[in-house]
């Protein structure tokens, strides 16, 4: 089948070369310094698996790149969207992306007979894209073909998903998004657009609940002296409730998470529903950050003149990205408190924004600081010997905003003298004597 890709974000490049991995012509299209990009090798996310997958299907022909929607449309069998759909100010979806690609299309006079969204949009979104077609004398279906991939598994969760859905309007647009997928095994689930398009939203939404549940719970952990680690365990054991999405932390981040929620929230509004899980859901994220910052506060006393080593930039271990990193919160409040900032992601070496010192290693990071803060859960930072992350620190206080340290580790570090140790949802566990409160060990 010959597939035209419009966007190449995370999703589109994703779906490029896996499309092109099943067998499908795909052509994809973004703005000419971005197809340059990737036609010389130079991706600009970290993406396990991505870069092997992109030069193998270029090689085959099977993925070549444009940057003229209408000349890579002409002659596709369907043309699938994945351009950004962020949040606007106000709450509301920015379409303009989406709305700019059909009015090229209907500028052009070009548009094969299935179009796919796979960007986010809100429910009612294809119905309206579909009638503006119409208006321009087009009769193509616009069909929405929701994306669950997560980014850091982004080639495993495409080519493994746990279902595929398919909404659309008529049986020949299912049976050309059917053929889509075909050599992929999972269930397949065909419904009406509508329900498709909340789907999507309905499920980021739960699974930002969970976290935000399981955050909730670790507040109750530390004010009675439980272990959030154990609490979780019991209720995801439940196959009712199943353990994944359950670890509490320094919160939920990413490009995704927040702005489906507040575009959840913007379409309940617009009908007059309020929606008060998801407003919770929110709040308690919104609260992690200057929660863990309260922590060392509380520790330090004056903040001002303190210097934090943090350990992970990007919102989650395994990728580059760092649009709505928990990281970006902390850094403005430490702005505000007078606190300096170091810090090391395994792979982000570069930074756009300033305030922080990037780091060359985690070891670095450590250097003459009052506390370290562990913001994601890179394997290595577990492995790393946390004696001796301890001793270049100004203050030996260890925020594990994670849970990341072992059992073992912790014994370790207790040995020495004058280290703090605190954890998430659990007591905070100090060097025997200087404890006056919490755990000793
Ligand atoms: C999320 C969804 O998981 C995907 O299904 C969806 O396709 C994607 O959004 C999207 O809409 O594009 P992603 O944002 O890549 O994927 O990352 P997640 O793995 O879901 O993690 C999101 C955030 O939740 C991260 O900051 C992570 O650290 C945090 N998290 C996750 C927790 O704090 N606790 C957990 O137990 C799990």
């Amino acid at each position: 089948m010959r597939l035209t890709i419009i966007g190449t974000g995370y999703v589109g490049i994703v779906a490029a070369v896996c499309f092109a991995k099943l067998g499908h012509s795909v052509t994809a299209v973004d703005r000419e310094h971005v197809i340059n990009s990737f036609q010389n090798n130079q991706l600009s996310m970290w993406e396990p698996g991505l870069q092997d997958l992109l030069n193998e299907t270029i090689r085959d022909g099977k993925l070549v790149f444009d940057a003229d929607i209408a000349r890579a449309s002409a002659h596709a069998d369907a043309l699938l969207i994945a351009v950004g759909t962020p949040a606007r100010a106000d709450g509301h979806t920015d379409l303009s992306q989406v709305e700019a690609v059909f009015a090229h299309l209907v500028q052009a006079g070009v548009c094969p007979p299935l179009v796919i969204m796979k960007s986010t949009v809100p429910v009612g979104t294809c119905n309206e894209l579909e009638a503006s077609l119409r208006e321009a004398g087009i009769s193509t279906e616009v069909a929405f073909n929701p994306e669950f991939l997560r980014q850091g598994s982004a080639i495993n969760d495409f080519m493994s998903p746990d279902r595929i859905v398919l909404g659309c309007r008529s049986h020949q647009a299912e049976d050309v998004l059917r053929h889509l997928y075909d050599g992929i095994n999972a269930p397949i689930q065909v419904c009406d657009r509508r329900s498709a398009e909340l789907m999507k939203y309905a499920s980021n939404a739960f699974l930002a609940m969970k976290i935000s549940f399981a955050n909730m719970m670790a507040d109750l952990c530390e004010g009675y002296d439980a272990d959030i680690r154990q609490v979780m365990q019991g209720v995801g054991a439940d196959r009712r409730i199943g353990p994944h999405f359950l670890q509490a932390g320094v919160g939920y981040g990413g490009s995704c998470f927040s702005k489906d929620l507040q575009s959840l929230l913007t379409s309940g509004k617009k009908i007059g529903h309020a929606l008060p899980l998801l407003e919770a859901t929110a709040f308690i994220n919104d609260q992690r950050i200057p929660q863990m910052l309260d922590k060392l506060i509380t520790i330090w006393g004056n903040p001002l003149g303190k210097r934090l080593g943090v350990l992970g930039i990007a919102f989650k271990p395994n990728t580059s990205d760092v649009r709505d990193a928990p990281f970006l919160t902390l850094l403005k409040l430490c702005h505000l408190y007078g606190i300096d900032v170091q810090a090391y992601d395994p792979v982000v070496s570069q930074v756009s924004f300033e305030g922080v010192k990037v780091m060359d290693t985690a070891y670095e990071v450590s250097t003459n600081v009052d506390a370290i803060l562990l913001m994601t859960e890179w394997p290595q930072f577990a492995e790393l010997d946390w004696v001796e992350m301890v001793l270049p620190m100004r203050e030996a206080i260890v925020l594990d905003g994670r849970n990341v340290l072992s059992d073992e580790a912790i014994k370790r570090l207790m040995c020495l003298e004058g280290v703090t140790y605190v954890p998430v949802g659990r007591s905070m566990v100090m060097e025997p004597h200087l404890a006056t409160s919490g755990h000793t060990l």
